[in-house]
C-alpha cells in the first residue's frame, strides 16, 4: 500500500534558459534531478534551488552508427539518470532533442512536455518563428503527454491562446508565450499528478 501512496518525484529535461524550470520550482513541485543535453543556463536555476543537475551531452552520442543508434544510446543514458534519482514523472521544459522509445517504455504516460504553439499547429523546434512566418493572428502554448511522435497532440492537458501583434518579433512573442507557460505548465503537472494517484505506480 505504501508504494501506492508514494509521492511523485519529477525529473526535468532542459536545453536552455530554464525559465519553465524556475516556474516549477516556484510552484513547489518536487524535483529530484534536472538533466540537460548541453551546458545551459538552466544549470544555475537548478543550483540555486539545490537540485542535482546532470548533463548527458548529445554531442557525445551523435557520431554513433546512425541517428537512431545515437538517439537510443543518448536516451538510455537519460533514463539511467532518471532512475538513479528515483524519478517517477519526467517533464520536458525546453528540451530540444528527440527521445527514443526507451524513455516512453520506462515512463509510460509519464513524460510531459510544454510546447510554444497551439498543437497540432506548428510542431517542431521553431514553433514561434513558424507561427510568425505563417502570418498567424493567434498562437499559444500546449502542455501534453509526450509520446514517440514528436509534439504529439493526442493527449493535450492544457492549452492557452494569445494574439500575435503586427509588431511582434520572435523574441517578443516568445516572451509572452513563456509567461503563459509559466502559469499553465506547473498547474497542469500538479493536476496530472493528482490523476496518477489513482493509477498503478511504475
Ligand atoms: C519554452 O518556450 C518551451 O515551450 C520551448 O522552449 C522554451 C524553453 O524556455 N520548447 C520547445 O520549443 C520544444 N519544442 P525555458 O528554457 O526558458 O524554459
Amino acid at each position: 500500500m505504501e508504494k501506492y501512496m508514494k509521492r511523485e518525484s519529477i525529473g526535468v529535461l532542459v536545453s536552455g534558459a530554464g525559465s519553465n524550470l524556475s516556474a516549477m520550482i516556484e510552484a513547489g513541485l518536487s524535483i529530484a534531478v534536472v538533466v540537460a543535453d548541453r551546458e545551459c543556463d538552466a544549470r544555475w536555476v537548478a543550483m540555486e534551488a539545490d537540485i542535482p543537475f546532470r548533463v548527458v551531452r548529445w554531442e557525445e552520442y551523435k557520431d554513433a552508427r546512425d541517428m537512431s543508434a545515437a538517439r537510443n544510446l543518448f536516451t538510455q543514458q537519460i533514463v539511467r539518470e532518471m532512475r538513479r534519482h528515483e524519478v517517477t514523472l519526467v517533464a520536458m521544459a525546453g528540451f530540444m532533442r528527440i527521445l527514443s522509445w526507451h524513455m516512453f517504455e520506462a515512463y509510460p504516460q509519464r513524460v510531459l512536455n510544454v510546447h510554444p504553439s497551439l498543437l497540432p499547429l506548428f510542431p517542431g523546434a521553431h514553433a514561434v518563428c513558424d507561427a510568425l512566418a505563417a502570418g498567424a493572428l493567434e498562437t499559444g502554448c500546449t502542455v501534453h503527454i509526450a509520446t514517440e511522435k514528436v509534439d504529439d497532440d493526442q493527449y493535450i492537458l492544457a492549452q492557452q491562446r494569445l494574439p500575435v501583434f503586427p509588431h511582434d518579433t520572435e523574441a517578443s512573442l516568445h516572451t509572452r508565450i513563456k509567461a503563459i507557460e509559466h502559469r499553465i505548465y506547473p498547474t497542469a503537472i500538479k493536476e496530472y499528478m493528482d490523476q496518477l494517484k489513482n493509477r498503478v505506480p511504475i
